[in-house]
């Protein structure tokens, strides 16, 4: 089961121009993202939230043992050294891809693909480590990747009261786009009020049209 999930700003940013994390959702919000934390077996981003937010990715509260997996699709080998997602805290994978050969101390590494992280090849291999439910948090590149792949079953966004704008923003599917023709068709099949904002929850999986 692959559940994608981001906050965005009614006007469908997930961050500013700066591309520094930008705190979108409620507090209530905060708190349902923190139980499908807890419930998931891995949390996956890219590169690129690592090197803007550099996120924990982790659940507090909850010893490194019952955290989930941290996992982040990362090509050239960029997370840095220092970065969060490899403390102690919680387990964590690197994917990178086939001639890549950085290695971060503390981190497993899994090599799927050429050029760009093959997500099918990467699904298969997370299903071999044990990961039934994965939890993708972004970026815009990743998200967009999971549903160019047709590999998204869940879709859940949560939608702030504010505007940010910015032409270059990130939003949460960014990428080179879906042909129009092809545009990821989803079902809604949630819509709630999470203090000033909403939380609207899709199922896809029938990918690209
Ligand atoms: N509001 C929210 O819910 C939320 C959540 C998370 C992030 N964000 C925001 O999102 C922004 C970062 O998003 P982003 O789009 O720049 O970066 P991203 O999606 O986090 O990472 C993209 C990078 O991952 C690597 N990658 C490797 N394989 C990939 C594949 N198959 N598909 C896609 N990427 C792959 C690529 O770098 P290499 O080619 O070097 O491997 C790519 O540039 C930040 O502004 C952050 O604050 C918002």
């Amino acid at each position: 089961m692959v559940t994608v999930n981001c906050a965005m700003t009614a006007d469908g940013k997930i961050a500013g121009r700066s591309r520094k994390q930008l705190r979108i959702s409620s507090a209530e919000d905060l708190e349902r993202v923190k139980r499908m934390r807890a419930s998931s077996d891995a949390i996956l981003v890219g590169v690129g939230t690592v090197l803007a937010d550099d996120p924990h990715l982790t659940v507090k509260g909850l010893p490194p043992e019952r955290n989930p997996l941290r996992v982040v699709l990362d090509s050239n080998g960029r997370t840095p050294a220092g970065a969060r997602v490899l403390d102690a805290r919680a387990r964590t994978l690197i994917v990178t891809v086939e001639g890549c050969t950085a290695t971060w101390p503390g981190a497993d590494v899994l090599r799927a693909g050429r050029g760009k992280v093959d997500i099918a090849a990467m699904l298969e291999s997370l299903y071999d480590r044990g990961v039934r439910t994965l939890m993708v948090e972004g970026g815009g590149e990743t998200i967009f990747s999971f549903f160019e792949s047709g590999m998204v079953d869940r879709y859940c966004v949560f939608v702030g009261s504010m505007i940010v704008g910015g032409r270059n923003s990130p939003t949460p599917a960014d990428g080179a786009g879906l042909p129009e023709e092809s545009a990821a068709r989803l079902k809604l099949v949630g819509c709630d009020r999470l203090g000033d904002g909403v939380l609207l929850t899709y199922e896809a999986g029938d990918g690209p049209t």
